[in-house]
């Protein structure tokens, strides 16, 4: 939709439209009449602000949500003590949905000195009925409760939440609606993310991703296309492919497609002149994919490959579907293709039954991929999944001190791998100016590096050649040349 709609051309006088997204349309501009209410009663025009947690697809779905609020007519910030405060949670692992509860007691405490105050919450952790009788028993302050099927409805439900008292909560099993077209707020004017699928098929078995985003939903190739289109016009030159498994993307549309046709479609956009995606499965990456990757200009050198164990044993347990051996020979593969890459990965410690000698083979896996980068996660148990309940779930000491040295190799490698271009000169997308070192900018490199260099606000959102003098770690302070 255009940014800037006629909301006066919507005539509120007629019952909503049943089809979206006009039906969103209808409600955004019932929305602003609360808000333009809002405004009067309190002197001073209503703010609102969005809190993400977790990951890339719970940012981009921030930005829908903020270019709803927006729509409707609140100034946006990131002060929690704004009078609609919306929570987008992520239940991936324990200790998120932990800091959800603590924080919302922290909300309250705004609530009582502003009582027109609402409060919000969606997202992931949403999906889950104990967490939704949680809040109805413990958690009253709470204004609107809604999760990830519904999010296209935002607009609905906030004009519910304002022409409503006590708490409203709607939460949908699952859905197989792709609403296109509503508005958006992005956190960059130069770079975006784009979903290109929602949920998840593979059904690890620690993972409780498909039962709160449900099976997977490829978007039509057009649909995408065209909105990065508009992106570019609007001045994005760096856009990041979405979705919890890329490498199977379009499968199941009525006429499929395969990412790396997507990719390549992609590329031949005007305008844009890097492209991310995240994240991809090693069970689904296609010869035809690294071919993509290597023959382009655009795509980015980085691959996000989640590992998960280095232990056949374990990857079996996991449901990941493929060997260690599989592994190792799709990264050396992925390597030897494309020298330039960055393989980062994702590793879990504690996956129930998960002895020493497996853990070593993951560490000794880490040496012999040497990721640039791993993120490692202590094993969660969540409800519902078949890891939960496995027997022989590891003792959280037994955890913790594989963990701390899991660690220490994981930074070796990716101290080692981050030190290969000193001395180089590559191309680093100016992202930010240095808040804490004036006249410095901070800008990143293809393969996902950081560089810090002298610059100033005008360099912002653009491509500059960087020679990477110095190595510090996992970051490069650098210079610009011609
Ligand atoms: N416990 C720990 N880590 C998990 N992840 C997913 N589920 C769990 C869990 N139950 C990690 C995986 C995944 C990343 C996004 O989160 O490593 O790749
Ligand atoms: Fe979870 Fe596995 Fe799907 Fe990733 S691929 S979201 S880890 S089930």
């Amino acid at each position: 939709m255009s940014q800037s709609m006629d909301w006066k051309a919507v005539d509120l006088t007629l019952p909503p439209p049943a089809q979206e997204p006009e039906r969103q349309y209808y409600f955004l501009a019932r929305c602003r009449e609360q808000v333009e209410r809002l405004r009067e009663e309190n002197g001073r025009q209503p703010t609102a602000c969005v809190t993400t947690f977790g990951c890339q697809m719970n940012a981009r779905d921030s930005e829908k949500l903020l270019g709803i609020l927006g729509q409707a007519g609140f100034l946006l910030t990131e002060e929690e003590n704004a009078d609609f405060v919306l929570f987008n949670t992520c239940t991936v692992r324990d200790n998120a949905n932990q800091r959800i509860y603590g924080r919302l007691g922290e909300l309250n405490g705004y609530k009582r000195r502003n009582p027109k105050m609402k409060i919000a919450l969606c997202g992931c952790m949403m999906q889950e009925p104990a967490v939704i009788e949680k809040l109805q028993k413990s958690y009253p302050f709470v204004d609107l409760v809604f999760g990830t099927h519904n999010l296209y409805k935002f607009a609905e439900l906030l004009c519910a939440c304002y022409e409503s008292e006590g708490m409203l909560i709607d939460i949908w099993k699952d859905t197989d609606q792709i609403v296109e077209e509503l508005p958006t707020e992005r956190k960059y004017p130069f770079k975006s993310g784009i979903n290109i699928m929602f949920g998840c098929n593979n059904f690890c078995s620690y993972c409780i991703v498909p039962y709160v985003r449900g099976r997977e939903r490829s978007r039509k190739p057009e649909d995408i296309l065209r909105e990065i289109q508009a992106l570019a016009e609007d001045g994005v030159v760096e856009v990041m492919l979405l979705g919890q498994n890329v490498n199977s993307y379009g499968k199941n549309l009525d006429k499929p497609v395969s990412f790396a046709e997507l990719l390549r479609e992609v590329e031949k956009i005007p305008g844009i002149q890097r492209i991310r995606f995240m994240t991809s499965h090693p069970k689904d990456l296609s010869p035809e994919l690294i071919q993509t990757i290597k023959e382009s200009d655009k795509i980015c050198r980085h691959l996000h490959l989640p590992l998960q164990s280095g232990s056949t044993r374990i990857l079996e347990k996991m449901n990941r579907r493929y060997t260690r051996e599989q592994y190792l020979e799709l990264a050396q593969r992925i390597r030897r293709e494309i020298p330039d890459i960055a393989i980062t990965t994702d590793i879990i410690v504690g996956f129930p039954g998960e002895t020493q000698e497996d853990l070593e083979e993951t560490i000794q896996m880490v040496r012999q991929v040497q990721f640039d980068n791993a993120f490692t996660f202590i094993y969660s148990r969540r409800t519902g999944t078949p890891a939960a309940s496995m027997e022989d779930q590891v003792p959280p000491q037994q955890v913790k001190a594989g963990f701390d040295r899991l660690l220490k190799v994981v930074q070796e490698t990716a101290k080692a791998q981050a030190a290969k271009y000193q001395g180089r000169v590559m191309e680093a997308l100016i992202e930010e100016i240095n808040e804490a070192s004036p006249g410095m900018v901070t800008g990143r490199l293809s393969n996902n590096t950081i560089v810090h260099l002298p610059g100033g606000p005008d360099m912002v959102g653009k491509l500059f050649p960087v020679l990477l003098d110095e190595c510090h770690g996992f970051y490069y302070t650098g210079h610009r040349v011609p």
